[in-house]
């Protein structure tokens, strides 16, 4: 039987211990604990706490999942306002250099005086929360609100791994830490597809979030803290609210920077990307430099945040009504906006596949002017509920085709007599009226018209002319169209079919241009046997399957030949692409159309089949995340696979083994959570060279 002074005694041993700990797990991403370690000692604390529940303090690490469920949310009063900043709406460089001279001009500097010292930050996409730590312990979390008041969510902020229930090292008697709470982009993206599981159990009141922001907020605000656990959030430190002065155990810091280094040290998490500058020059630098890096970042963000870094000079330069002068968010170019649905056409595909789209009021997203996003397919179209006549929200991001992300509240609350039809997929392609099906298990819809849809034919023509392909410069899509139109191409060998006369008879089509198109359908005859095969347009058989089946097989007619289980054999090469290589060449009218390739000139370099190297990793499956020390991570893969292993993209209970380096993110929380062994670079590169025993105790 334990003593009550016992059970203390071993609760805050397992108290220091768990918190220690969940920091090195959650935020530093280096566990020293096996993740059953922690879950027992977990418990045993648990268990304890059942025993004697004075134990149980609200800095336990018991505490931050469950917890009671909230009727309506509390109102804090906050004791040191929380502002918000100055947008700076010009996205150019100029939005940087006149906040600086803005800076100068208020604190009445000479032009010769020195340059200011600033420090640039990210500006999150998500909501502002203040924690306040009373003694080292979070006590509160509050809501931004009005500035003035806000609301309580501290059960449900205790849910975030990444923020500290409890300061490492000295804590003042009180201080309120600032920052954003936020959702990472992988984590919303496997929140929805839970969310569109249970939509599809049938579970009602289950709803896809819009975005990582929108999830955030709803997650913040739930009433029941286990909800919330459900959510995964994540959390930035950046600011400071009430702080005991040092006079009364404060810490005595100048600077911007050193506060976000406090906080740092005190378990916070703050963004790598935080810097120093020195003047404008160097302002305008970050944010482009930023803005280079943005879409690789897991997280959104909407623009950098300058602060001037001595606190001494932010209290000279003082606020106008709610904003500080000392601080501006500089954007980009927003990412969504919002625009009217005028249609929705059906794009048909080289394969065939038959994509709604939908046509836009023009509008600028993304940086660029957009007219066109993808509904992707039926059931998408129809989860979303879009209709002709919707406002809709329409997201861009770096080089990913726009996409409508969901239909506007104000649409969705219309009645629907005073909205448009109901999206409907057609059931015969629209270009060549042939009839489209989807086949069980497939989201898409597919013309079965082959290359007798004119479409199909078009975008297979471009396909095998692209420069990545057999490379026929200057064969554009307008060209392919008035030649598939006019009926001179059928097939892909009629293109090496067209002599200068038939060029330069058709419209628009001066001398010269038919005499370099000529040149070039020369030129491309001459090609190798990747470019060729990826050419060829069969499905799933993208450049780099072609290149590993080429390198594998040597010869065309050996990959013609070859068997399924022949194809598996090949790097990358899985189910379904096997089963698509041979279908492809299987039919009759394929086999022609490369021997008339080959007749109308068409060469490359064979060899002979690649030599069995030893596979020492194969039926190992791999996924690599983060960063990893010296290797990229293509180069890791090439390793992997060249020893036979495969290299998935996703962790899952098929995954052997997962290669995590730094900043790895949610495949390293899956693969905890489903108990698939972590490894590093290094342990990677010891398997390589010795296969699979266990690493030699150290
Ligand atoms: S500082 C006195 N820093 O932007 C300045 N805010 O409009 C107080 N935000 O509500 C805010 N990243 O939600 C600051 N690095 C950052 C930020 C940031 C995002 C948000 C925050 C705030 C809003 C200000």
């Amino acid at each position: 039987m334990t003593t009550r002074d016992e059970a203390a005694r071993e609760a805050a041993a397992l108290s220091e211990q768990l918190h220690r700990h969940a920091h090195l797990y959650y935020v530093l991403d280096e566990p020293e604990l096996p993740d059953a370690e922690y879950d027992r000692m977990f418990q045993r604390l648990q268990v304890l706490e059942t025993e004697f529940p004075e134990l149980r303090t609200p800095d336990s690490p018991t505490q931050r999942v469950g917890g009671a469920v909230l009727d309506s949310l509390a109102k804090v009063r906050h004791r040191v306002p929380m502002l918000s900043i100055r947008t700076e709406t010009d996205i150019t460089p100029t939005g940087a250099s006149a906040f600086d001279a803005r800076v100068r001009r208020e604190l009445g500097l000479a032009e010769d005086a020195p340059q200011i010292a600033y420090v640039c930050e990210l500006k999150f996409d998500g909501l502002a929360m203040s924690l306040r730590y009373e003694h080292g312990v979070l006590v509160q979390a509050a809501t931004r609100g009005d500035g003035e008041v806000g609301e309580d969510v501290t059960q449900n902020i205790r849910t975030i791994r990444e923020i500290p229930l409890k300061l490492k090292g000295a804590a003042p008697p009180v201080v309120e830490v600032r920052g954003e709470v936020y959702m990472k982009r992988a984590d919303f993206d496997a929140l929805n597809e839970r969310q569109r599981e249970k939509i599809a159990a049938g579970q009602k009141n289950e709803k896809v979030f819009v975005n990582p922001r929108n999830a955030a907020a709803g997650a913040v605000r739930q009433h029941d803290p286990a909800i919330a656990a459900a959510r995964p959030l994540s959390f930035f430190a950046y600011g400071l609210g009430e702080v005991s002065p040092a006079s009364e155990g404060g810490p005595e810091l100048a600077t911007q920077f050193d506060w976000l280094q406090q906080f740092h040290a005190w378990g916070f998490p703050v963004a790598t990307q935080t810097a120093r500058a020195t003047g404008a020059i160097e302002l305008i630098a970050f944010h482009e430099a930023i803005g280079r890096q943005r879409d690789a970042l897991p997280y959104d963000i909407d623009g950098v945040v300058y602060k001037v870094d001595s606190l001494e000079l932010q209290r000279q330069l003082g606020f106008v009504s709610r904003e500080p002068r000392w601080a501006v968010a500089h954007k980009y170019p927003a990412q969504e906006q919002l625009t009217q649905v005028v249609g929705i056409e059906i794009q048909v595909g080289r394969t065939g596949k038959l994509t709604p789209v939908a046509k836009l009021a023009p509008v600028f997203v993304g940086g660029v002017t957009v007219t066109n996003a993808t509904l992707h397919n039926e059931d998408e179209a129809r989860r979303k509920d879009v209709r002709i006549g919707d406002t809709v929200i329409v997201r861009r991001a770096g080089d990913v085709i726009p996409e409508v992300v969901g239909v506007a509240p104000d649409s969705l609350a219309k009645p629907d007599d005073q909205r448009g039809a109901v999206f409907t997929m057609p059931h015969t392609c629209p270009v060549c009226d042939s009839e489209a099906v989807r086949e069980e298990g497939e989201v898409d819809y597919r013309c079965t018209g082959g290359l007798f849809c004119a479409a199909q034919r078009k975008e297979a023509i471009l396909h095998f002319a692209a420069r990545r392909a057999v490379d026929v410069d200057g064969l554009g899509d307008k060209l392919v169209e008035q030649l598939v139109d006019a009926n001179l191409i059928r097939t892909l060998p009629d293109l090496y079919k067209l002599g200068f006369v038939t060029l330069a008879g058709l419209d628009r089509m001066a001398e010269k241009s038919a005499k370099n198109l000529v040149d070039s359908l020369e030129a491309s005859k001459k090609t190798t046997l990747p470019r060729f095969l990826f050419g060829l347009g069969i499905r799933h058989v993208g450049e780099s399957t072609a290149k590993d089946l080429a390198k594998h097989f040597g010869k065309l007619d050996a990959i013609m030949d070859a068997t399924e289980e022949q194809l598996l054999e090949v790097n990358d090469v899985g189910p379904v692409v096997a089963q698509s290589l041979r279908t492809f060449f299987d039919q009759l009218h394929n086999r022609e159309v490369v021997e008339q390739l080959r007749a109308c000139g068409l060469t490359w370099e064979e060899h002979e089949p690649e030599a069995r190297a030893p596979k020492p990793l194969a039926g190992l499956t791999f996924v690599i995340t983060g960063t990893l020390p010296t290797l990229s991570r293509d180069d890791a893969k090439d390793k992997l696979e060249a020893a036979g292993a495969k290299v998935a993209g996703s962790v899952s209970k098929k995954t052997h083994y997962l290669v995590a380096g730094e900043e790895a993110g949610s495949k390293l929380d899956k693969a905890r959570d489903i108990g698939v062994p972590v490894i590093d670079e290094a342990r990677m590169l010891e398997i390589l060279a010795n296969g699979v025993a266990p690493a030699p105790e150290t």
